[in-house]
């Protein structure tokens, strides 16, 4: 009888067990991080690569932007190096934007991309085919709408994808989007964000494609500040990850304390991935959202209808608030487990 009681027990628990995993495996977010490191980029990969529990990270597709193609695409293995995740493939994508002629920020993360420390060239390899093929591929065959895509730069090889497969569409969840700005003002003119102003009809084709999008802003990342004592907790761990990020974070937010007359400065892509990892740290509103192409003073700017003046139908998520200790409080924890 007892022993009978003691088998059902441990059925039940080996049950609960087995359900426990299948939710946690079916609650994971399945991650493809499009990029342009950068450094900010590579704070972002990291939170990311450090963070498998949440994140399944499929692949890092890389987009010319902050610096050539070739070194987005270095400086994505180097962040896997660096994470102590070879495991990750990196495809690079396209070397210019849809339009437009490139521009680069060499002014703000150095001419490697990745100012504050040495890099070299990773000992892994890109992964063999282009991003834009992967991104096609990968999201034709998915199970309907359960991939995530975080968009850390341009927005050109999801837009190319698009234009040649629209019916991706289908294996998407959702698209977490760095770029725009609204109440803040512009960083690379007084009304545009640098990623939207880099190929402004990139993002026009996937807004116009219908994906459930979410807009993370200069609004909120201008809020999330490093400052004395965050760098501090992040220089303190140890570990390779603390201090490095210290040494990138330290050259890289220079630019922008200056400009802005800020206290600290932004860490703009890794707000889109803490926003996967802890949504309770940020808040916005869905809002109409139009994106200016038009040559001129407000090409690349992102027109956020905040109080809906213009009655017209929600189209993306726009995040304008942001816990920032809270932000740097899961930055340590997370890249506390890196090498
Ligand atoms: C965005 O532009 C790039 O320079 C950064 O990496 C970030 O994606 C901020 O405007
Ligand atoms: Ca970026």
């Amino acid at each position: 009888m007892q022993r009978s009681l003691l088998t059902l027990l441990r059925g039940f628990s080996l049950m609960a067990l087995l359900t426990s995993a299948a939710a946690t495996a079916a609650d994971k977010i399945d991650l493809i991080i499009d990029t342009d490191p950068g450094a900010d980029d590579v704070v972002a990969l990291l939170l990311a690569l450090a963070s498998p529990e949440e994140i399944n990270v499929r692949a890092l597709t890389t987009v010319a932007g902050n610096v050539r193609l070739d070194k987005t695409s270095r400086n994505a293995r180097l962040a896997r190096e660096w994470a102590g995740r070879e495991d990750v493939p990196v495809y690079a994508g396209a070397p210019k934007p849809l339009v437009r002629e490139p521009i680069y920020a060499a002014n703000v993360h150095g001419e490697e991309g990745v100012p504050g420390i040495a890099v070299h060239e990773p000992s892994k390899g890109l992964a063999q085919g282009n991003a834009v093929q992967y991104l096609i591929d990968t999201l034709s065959n998915a199970e309907p709408h359960s991939i995530t895509l975080a968009m850390l730069g341009p927005q050109t090889n999801l837009a190319l994808a698009l234009i040649q497969a629209p019916g991706i569409t289908q294996g998407i969840k959702e698209v977490i989007v760095m770029g725009g700005a609204h109440f803040n003002g512009g960083n690379i003119t007084p009304v545009a964000e640098f990623n939207l102003f880099a190929d402004p009809h990139a993002a026009q084709v996937v807004l116009a494609s219908g994906v459930k999008l979410t807009y993370v802003p200069l609004d909120v990342t201008h809020k999330v500040l490093t400052s004395p004592a965050r760098l501090q907790q992040l220089a303190a761990l140890q570990n390779k990850a603390g201090p490095r990020v210290v040494d990138i974070l330290q050259a890289y937010v220079k630019a922008d304390m200056e400009h802005y007359g800020l206290p600290g400065g932004p860490v703009h892509d890794a707000s889109v991935i803490a926003y996967l990892l802890a949504p309770e740290l940020f808040s916005g509103r869905k809002v109409n959202l139009t994106i200016d192409s038009r040559e001129g003073p407000s090409f690349g700017q992102t027109v956020a209808d905040w109080y809906g003046t213009l009655e017209q139908p929600a189209n993306v998520f726009w995040v304008n608030e942001g816990n920032a200790q809270g932000f740097f409080d899961l930055l340590t924890q997370r890249l506390q487990r890196l090498p």
